[in-house]
Formats: structure tokens, sequence, C-alpha cells
């Protein structure tokens, strides 16, 4: 008995003997999925506006079916035109494996696919103000088929 006395803490304090606690400590950084800190790959800026619209794309796809969410839908399609605005004016990181000579014109076309992008957003702006789900689930999926395109001439990866 005395022995079982003196085995019942070792449930609670085995993960802290073995150092398996998950509590992490006070002072630690919030880690952010499952990667572990230090290991995080930095976000160039072009990147943190590309996740606007990735995030602004998956909420409009169920958002768009629902006109009760066009306040929402509205805010977000205008933050993506931020986003978009924003992101013309970088330089994507590919441009430093275009020779020279082809660089100028590499950047004038990502500047003019981004301004499309921009139209489109403001087409699908107009048609949620004009109560025109239709119109503005066409311009999602011509936004959709600009992703992609953008992608390939744009990214190393395509
Ligand atoms: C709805 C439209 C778009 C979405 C949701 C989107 C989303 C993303 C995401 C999530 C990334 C980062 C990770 C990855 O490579 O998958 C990215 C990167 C990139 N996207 Fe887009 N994109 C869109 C449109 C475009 C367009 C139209 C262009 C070009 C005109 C473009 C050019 C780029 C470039 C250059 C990168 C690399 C950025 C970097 O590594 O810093 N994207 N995009």
């Amino acid at each position: 008995m005395k022995i079982l006395l003196l085995l019942f803490p070792l449930p609670f304090l085995l993960p802290f003997l073995l150092g398996t606690t998950s509590a992490p400590p006070a002072d630690s950084p919030p880690v952010q999925d499952s990667q572990e800190p230090g290991q995080e790959e930095e976000v160039g800026p072009l990147e943190e506006r590309m996740l606007v619209l990735k995030r602004g794309m998956r909420a409009l796809r169920r958002g768009l079916k629902d006109p009760e969410k066009d306040a929402t839908n509205l805010e977000i399609v205008a933050g993506m035109a931020v986003a978009v605005g924003e992101g013309k004016l970088l330089t994507p990181p590919m441009l430093e494996g275009i020779p020279q000579e082809k660089k100028e014109g590499f950047l004038l076309e990502y500047r003019k696919s981004m301004v499309s992008m921009q139209m489109e957003l403001l087409k699908l702006e107009l048609a949620l103000l004009g109560g025109d789900r239709d119109a503005a689930k066409a311009a999602y999926e011509v936004l959709k088929e600009m992703e992609d395109a953008g992608h390939e001439r744009f990214t190393q990866d395509g």
C-alpha cells in the first residue's frame, strides 16, 4: 500500500520527468502551424498580398452563393483589391532569374496582368452592388483563371 501511495503521483509527473510536457515556456512566441520556431519560412511582401487573395477566394467560393453574405463579400473583395493594388507595385521574386534584356518586358506584363485583376475585382464589386449573382460568379471564375495564368507566367514553379 505504501508503494502504491508513493507511485500515485507518477502518471502526473511522468511528462515533466521525460520532458514531454506540452505547455510551452511562458516567454516562447506562438508557434504557427506545425513548424518549429526558427524554421518558419519568411513570407515575402508579394506573397503576403497573395495570401490575402487566397483567403478571399476561399471565402467567396461559398459566400457568393448567399446574398445574405454580400456585406461580407463586398468587404472581402475590397480587401483583395487593396492587396492587388499594392502587389502590382512589387517585384515578383522570379525577376531575379530573368535575363537582363527581358526584365523590363517581364515587369510590364506582370503589371498589366495585375491591373487586369484589379479590373475583374471591380467587376465583381459592381455585380455584388447591383445584386447580379450570375455576373458575380462569372467574375469569380475569371479570377480563378487569372490566378492560374498569373502563376504559370510569373512564378518559378508555375
Ligand atoms: C485569385 C487570384 C490569385 C490567388 C488566389 C493567388 C494566390 C497566390 C498564393 C497563395 C501565392 C503564394 C504561394 C504559392 O505560390 O502558391 C502566390 C504567389 C504568387 N502569385 Fe499569386 N494569386 C493570384 C493571382 C495572381 C496573379 C494574377 C499573378 C500575376 C499577375 C500572381 C503572381 C504571383 C507571384 C509572382 C507569386 C510569387 C510571390 C512570391 O513568392 O513572393 N498571382 N499567389
